[in-house]
C-alpha cells in the first residue's frame, strides 16, 4: 500500500511502516504540495494544520482510509468522505491526559505569573514583592465541553483541590452521573461561565461553537478570571478576548495553545499583551502521547492493509461460470 503521512508523527510509525508498505512522509502542508504527496495514496495520515478538502482527496483515487492521529474533526470534509466511501479513524484517547495536563500547567503558570516573572529576572529585576500569586485549590474550574478530554482536566484538578464543574452539549442522567463520578459538578453553559474562576475550553470546532467564547461571555465571567483554551482558535473571539484584556474588568489573563491562524510566521494579535501566555498548539505534543497514537495508527493501518488485500484477492478469484442458457455446445470432431 502506499501512504501518506502529512503531519509530525512518532517516528516508530514511519519505521513499522515502511517495513511493509510505500511511506511518503511530507509535512508541507501547501495545497499543490499536498497534493502531490497524497497522489495514489491508499492511506492518509494527518492532524492538525492541514485541510483534507474533497478537492485534496480527488487526487487520490484509491483513498480508503483516513487515519485522524488525534480528535478534531474541523479539517475534514466529512460529507465527501461518505460519498466516496472512505473510512476515517480517529485516535482521541491518548489526547486526554496530555491535554489536561497542558491545562493545568497553563493554569498554574497563569496564576503564579510565572511568564512574567521569569521575563523580569532575565533583565535583572527582582519582582518577588510585585507578583501577585494565587492558589488553584479551592478555587472553581470551569470546563465547558466535559468530554474525554475536558473531564479529565476536571478529574486533574479536582485532585489538586479545585471545584470542577462541567457542561456538555447534550446532558442526560447518565452523563451528570458519570461526571459526578469524576468529581465534576455537572451544570449549564451559564452556570459554568459564571461561576468559574479557572475557565477551560474543551469542545470541538463546528459552526455551532465558532466565535462561543465572546464578549457576552466575558461579560458574564467573575472578576479576575482566567480563560484557557486549548480546542480550537475559532472558538474564542480573539477580538473580543484583546478587547477584554485591554480594557474588560473582568479575565485577568488568559492562555492560549490554539489559534484563529496557527502555523510557522502567524503572530497573535494577543502577542503583544503582557497577562497572555501563547504556545503552540502542543496540549498532546508529549513524547508518551505521541507514541501511543503511533501505535493505535499502525494497528489501524495493518487491520485496513488485511482487509483491502483479502478484498482484491477474493475480486480477483474466478468467480462461478455462469452459463448462457442459450449456449449451444460446439459439436464434438471426430
Ligand atoms: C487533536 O485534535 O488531536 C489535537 O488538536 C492535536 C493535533 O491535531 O495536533
Amino acid at each position: 500500500m502506499r501512504i501518506a503521512i502529512v503531519s509530525g508523527v512518532d517516528i516508530d510509525v514511519i519505521r513499522h511502516l515502511e517495513k511493509h508498505h510505500e511511506v511518503i512522509y511530507n509535512l508541507d502542508a501547501k495545497p499543490d504540495v499536498l497534493r502531490n504527496t497524497i497522489q495514489g495514496c491508499d492511506v492518509l495520515v494527518f492532524r492538525s494544520g492541514v485541510s483534507i478538502t474533497a478537492e485534496l482527496m480527488a487526487h487520490a483515487p484509491n483513498l480508503g482510509l483516513l487515519v485522524r492521529a488525534g480528535s478534531g474533526l474541523d479539517n475534514i470534509d466529512l460529507e465527501y468522505l461518505k460519498l466516496r466511501d472512505i473510512k476515517l479513524q480517529r485516535i482521541p484517547e491518548p489526547s486526554a491526559q496530555a491535554v489536561g495536563e497542558m491545562a493545568i500547567a497553563l493554569m498554574f503558570a497563569l496564576a503564579r505569573n510565572l511568564r512574567e516573572a521569569d521575563q523580569k529576572l532575565r533583565q535583572g529585576y527582582w519582582a518577588k514583592l510585585e507578583l501577585e500569586s494565587h492558589l488553584l485549590s479551592g478555587k472553581v474550574l470551569g470546563i465547558v465541553g466535559a468530554g474525554n478530554i475536558g473531564a479529565r482536566t476536571g478529574q486533574l484538578g479536582a485532585a489538586l483541590g479545585m471545584k470542577p464543574m462541567g457542561c456538555v452539549q447534550a446532558s442526560t442522567p447518565a452523563i451528570a452521573a458519570e461526571l459526578r463520578k469524576k468529581h465534576i459538578q455537572p451544570a449549564t453553559f451559564e452556570e459554568v461561565v459564571t461561576n468559574a474562576d479557572f475557565l477551560s475550553i474543551h469542545v470541538p470546532l463546528s459552526d455551532s461553537t465558532r466565535n462561543m467564547i465572546n464578549a457576552n461571555t466575558f461579560a458574564m465571567m467573575k472578576r479576575g478570571s482566567y480563560l484557557i483554551n486549548l480546542a480550537r482558535g475559532g472558538v474564542v473571539d480573539e477580538k473580543a478576548l484583546y478587547q477584554e484584556l485591554t480594557k474588560g474588568k473582568r479575565v485577568r489573563g488568559a492562555a492560549m495553545d490554539v489559534h484563529e491562524r496557527e502555523g510557522h510566521g502567524k503572530i497573535s494579535p494577543l502577542a503583544e499583551l503582557p497577562n497572555v501566555l501563547l504556545t503552540p498548539h502542543i496540549g498532546a505534543m508529549t513524547v508518551e502521547t505521541q507514541q501511543d497514537i503511533g501505535r493505535r495508527a499502525v494497528a489501524m493501518i495493518e487491520e485496513f492493509a488485511l482487509t483491502r488485500s483479502k478484498h482484491k484477492a477474493s475480486s480477483l478469484q474466478p468467480g462461478p461460470v455462469q452459463i448462457d442458457p442459450g449456449f449451444q455446445p460446439p459439436a464434438m470432431a471426430d
